[in-house]
């Protein structure tokens, strides 16, 4: 089951509707859970939220994730460092990870494989795809997203 990860301040985005989008087109069917990281509120700000630890349950039994941002800065968003932070260095266990970006402009394309995806090795996610960033204006009719699923779909692992 592939489970998405959106760290916006902005519920209910096109971050989060492009990286459902990405987990239904790479596992077949929507993802099982979507979990839109501002819902976690200031359980965040601490350790040893209830809620937090359901979201971080529904990671650690996914199949396969994907985890998505939008650009701020040139990086991924305080709010899924946030969320990211909350689990141990290799806690994922090289589970299989697609790391998404959106932005504005083209600038920051490589942001996410600079920026998110050393983070998500750092706690065990295993990133065999290139990390994809999608123009915002073009997320679900962008080129790159159709020769990005290319390239990442033989990386999918069966589900469980
Ligand atoms: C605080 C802030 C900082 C931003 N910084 C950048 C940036 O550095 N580079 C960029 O391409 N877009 C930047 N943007 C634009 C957002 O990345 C873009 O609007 C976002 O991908 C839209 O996704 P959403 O509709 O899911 O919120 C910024 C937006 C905000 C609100």
């Amino acid at each position: 089951m592939p489970v998405v990860v959106v760290g916006n301040p902005k519920p209910k985005s096109r971050t989060r509707a492009a990286a459902a989008l990405i987990a239904e087109k790479l596992g077949g069917r929507p993802p099982e859970a979507v979990i839109d990281v501002v819902d976690l509120g200031a359980g965040l700000l601490g350790w040893g939220d209830p809620e937090v630890a359901r979201a971080k349950a529904t990671v650690l039994a996914a199949d396969f994730l994907v985890v998505a941002s939008p650009t701020f800065k040139g990086t991924y968003t305080g709010l899924l460092k946030l969320f990211l932070d909350q689990f141990g260095a290799g806690e994922l266990g090289q589970k299989t990870t697609f790391a998404v970006m959106l932005g504005g402009a083209p600038t920051h394309a490589l942001a996410p494989e600079l920026t998110l995806r050393p983070v998500l090795v750092e706690i065990g996610a295993s990133c065999p795809a290139p990390s994809l960033y999608l123009l915002d204006s073009e997320y679900d009719t962008s080129a790159d997203l159709d020769t990005w699923l290319e390239l990442a779909r033989p990386y999918v692992p069966e589900a469980r």
